[in-house]
């Protein structure tokens, strides 16, 4: 009963591989698992939600419209009672809508709506799935987090072969086996992450701020997740998605992150990637500041709490190993080494922010990693690759 007590939301997209997901129903059902199931209009001409409903025990849900099935549990919660979400076939159009984020009917809705774990299932004609269109969306949503299984080669429904069979409901429930079940160096593990910046209040409408974007900090979120870890993500505003199957807590001003820090500790292991705020307004005002001719307003700062120093120089739980980043405009890793040695941290991750370089907001970063034994310089790599190799590092490191 390897996914026994696992909610599975399963997604019939409308293929004539339609009929194998009624046998991944009874697979699954078999591991333990429960499931519920969407049927798009394209899946019913294939199956019926009375097959599907029949295999799986539970009502079949087919209509974003429909008055009881939106009375009895709605979109948004089936978008969010389960633990897993699957798509099987997932054709050229449900993942084009995916891709696109178009929520015109209720499995586009739900899936746009959910930030579950997805599996996605492909099935099509393997020109559909050659198609560049389809091979861009495959990317965009990989880009998203969603995973995939298949499609497979062979012959095809229409007499032709290519990639573009849907996987045998065996190597789904496999695919969704390794998910579920973490592996990995920091399985067992909780790691804490910041990220994105902090905005400031002026007054109602107007904020401090900075130009993090959150990409390295929620790239190494997710690797760490990929590692097998339990991953808490504490992100200032970004425009980023929330990184599927991560815990991801939503913060505005550096006093909130370092209270949801603190609420989500313990932790084995804690990144602060955050581009915390120094300062806030000291006088913030819940009026808004009215321009008047000929006065210029200032403003009073104070010091903002430091949010790694603070954990780092915690007695009773301090998390087992933490880590800084120190963004430097020049003598990067002389001002690394001193902020080791001040925010008490075990390790600094330091780079060169200066416009030039492009690391802000950009896709790329050159790190150093300074720690009391030394400096390790990285080539400059992708912001993904920095957080995989850190995150590896770092797992060796945990006592
Ligand atoms: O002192 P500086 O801002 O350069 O230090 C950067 C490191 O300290 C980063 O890891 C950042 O997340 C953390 N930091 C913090 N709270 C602050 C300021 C910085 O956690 N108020």
């Amino acid at each position: 009963m390897t996914l026994s007590g696992q909610r599975v939301l399963l997604v019939i997209g409308g293929g004539i591989a339609a009929y194998k997901s009624l046998d991944l129903i009874r697979r699954l059902r078999e591991r333990g698992a429960r499931v519920r199931c969407i049927l798009t209009a394209g899946a019913q001409q294939f199956v019926t939600p009375l097959a599907a409903a029949s295999l799986s025990g539970e009502h079949a849900h087919t209509d974003l419209f429909d008055r009881d099935d939106e009375a009895d549990i709605g979109h948004i919660r089936l978008a969010r009672d389960a633990d897993v979400v699957i798509v099987a076939p997932a054709t050229a159009n449900l993942m084009a809508k995916m891709a696109g984020g178009h929520a015109d009917d209720l499995a586009s809705t739900v899936l746009l709506a959910t930030t579950l774990p997805i599996l996605l299932a492909p099935a099509m004609n393997p020109r559909m799935w050659l198609h560049p269109a389809t091979q861009r969306n495959l990317a965009v949503l990989m880009a998203d987090g969603v995973r995939f299984v298949g499609p497979n080669e062979g012959p095809m429904a229409e007499a032709e072969t290519g990639p573009g069979r849907l996987a045998e409901p065996l190597e789904i429930v496999a695919a969704l086996e390794q998910m579920l079940v973490p592996s990995g160096p920091l399985v067992g593990r909780h790691v804490l992450v910041t990220s994105g910046p902090t905005h400031e209040p002026i007054d109602p409408v107007r904020y401090i701020a900075n130009r993090s974007s959150g990409k390295q900090g929620h790239a190494i979120a997710r690797a760490a997740a990929e590692a097998g870890a339990r991953v808490t993500l504490v992100s200032g505003p970004v425009t980023l998605p929330d990184p599927p199957g991560i815990r991801t807590i939503h913060v505005e001003t550096a006093a909130e992150m370092l209270a949801a820090v603190e609420a989500a500790l313990p932790a084995d292991l804690a990144i602060f990637a955050a581009a915390v705020a120094d300062w806030r307004v000291a006088d913030a005002t819940d009026r808004k500041i009215k321009k008047e001719p000929g006065r210029l307003p200032s403003l009073a700062l104070a010091e903002n709490p430091d949010i790694l120093a603070t954990i780092a120089h915690r007695v009773s739980d301090r998390p087992g190993v933490v880590v800084g980043f120190a963004a430097e405009t020049n003598d990067v890793v002389v001002h690394a080494r001193q902020k080791l040695e001040r925010k008490g941290c075990d390790l600094i991750v330091a780079n060169d922010v200066s416009t030039a370089t492009g690391v802000m907001g950009g896709d790329d970063n050159t790190v150093h990693l300074v720690s009391a034994t030394g400096v390790e310089t990285w080539p400059k790599l992708r912001k993904e690759d920095v957080a995989r190799r850190l995150v590896a590092e770092l797992a060796q490191r945990l006592p």
